[in-house]
């Protein structure tokens, strides 16, 4: 029987953790030194059936560091080879497609994601980058199983979003359910699954039934509060706005989860406001009482 393993290569959101620029109250612990904070790189997953082959989920631009420091993601073979073998996207986002500039050595993978998000890379010509003689895009419907590699198979689903904030034109519409942002499910010939949503804006009933009874969640967990950027004096957006459900607070994704069936419960893309980084602030206290685990970088996970 096949395993399913899980890398997460980055756990932290758009702008890692600290951020380059950053000296709120969250990043500034790092800069300090302060042991209760440690490194993280930007949103992505690796997924493998046989530990041979992998799909990444979402490729940063830290994937170059990424790789670094996964064994599993290193060449194998000479002159050129890499393990990755697909790139599927969960939407445009900086933080999740501008790490395929650093693929552009003309290795052969395969570019999934909704026909909505690989146009948005086909219209930005540095993105030509990708010689399509060898990296093959390949534009997937929404709820329909495909396979993505090795034995694994996945399937991506709309989840409420909104179109990346470099496509923003005056105000968007956040929470559309549509192909700017989509959520993964990856199964394994072994019977094991699980579902990956790095951005989401409210938690649907549709989204609640699709996840009743999964061994396993990887989840949005940008921001603890909604206007924690605003409090943390670093920017003037809520969690809202950017298409991303907070974690607290009676309409958080703690609540929203709370009284479902899910094996385990794991935050990803955490933004560097976010108090759950500190490993004994109330908030990751109150997160983990809560039945959920705050991803950090090598993070392994197999079903
Ligand atoms: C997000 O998740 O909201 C985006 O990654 C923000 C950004 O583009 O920096
Ligand atoms: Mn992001």
């Amino acid at each position: 029987m096949s395993r399913l393993r899980i890398i997460v290569i980055g756990s932290a959101a758009g702008g890692g953790y600290p951020q380059w620029n950053c000296r709120g109250p969250v990043s500034s612990l790092f800069w300090n030194g302060d042991s209760r904070v440690q490194e993280r790189t930007q949103s992505s997953l690796a997924v493998s059936s046989d530990g041979e082959q992998w799909a990444l989920l979402n490729c940063s631009p830290d994937i170059r560091q990424q790789i670094l420091r996964t064994p599993a993601l290193w060449p194998q073979q000479p002159p050129r080879h890499s393990p990755i073998k697909s790139v599927v996207l969960t939407n445009g986002d900086i933080d999740h497609v501008a790490g395929l500039l650093t693929l552009r050595e003309k290795q052969a993978f395969r570019l999934l994601g909704t026909r909505r998000v690989l146009e948005v890379l086909e219209t930005n010509s540095i993105f030509r980058a990708l010689d399509p003689a060898y990296v093959e895009k390949v534009p997937v419907a929404l709820d329909r199983p495909f396979a993505l590699v090795g034995d694994l198979t996945a399937e991506i689903f709309a989840v409420p979003g909104k179109v990346p904030l470099y496509l923003e034109d005056g105000e968007p519409e956040v929470g559309e359910e549509s192909e700017s942002t989509v959520g993964i499910k990856i199964c394994s010939h072994g019977g094991g699954h699980f579902f990956y949503i790095p951005g989401c804006a409210q938690v649907s009933t549709g989204l609640r039934a699709r996840l009743q009874g999964t061994p396993l969640i990887l989840f949005d967990g940008t921001l603890w509060q909604d206007d924690e950027m605003i409090r943390s004096g670093v920017g003037e957006k809520t969690g809202r706005r950017m298409g991303h459900l907070s974690l607290s607070g009676p309409n958080g994704s703690i609540a929203a989860f709370a009284d479902m069936d899910i094996g385990r419960r794991v935050f990803v893309h955490i933004n560097n406001t976010n108090p759950v980084l500190i490993a004994d602030s109330a908030e990751r206290l109150a997160a983990e009482a809560a039945g959920w685990e705050i991803a950090y970088d090598g993070m392994e996970l197999s079903l």
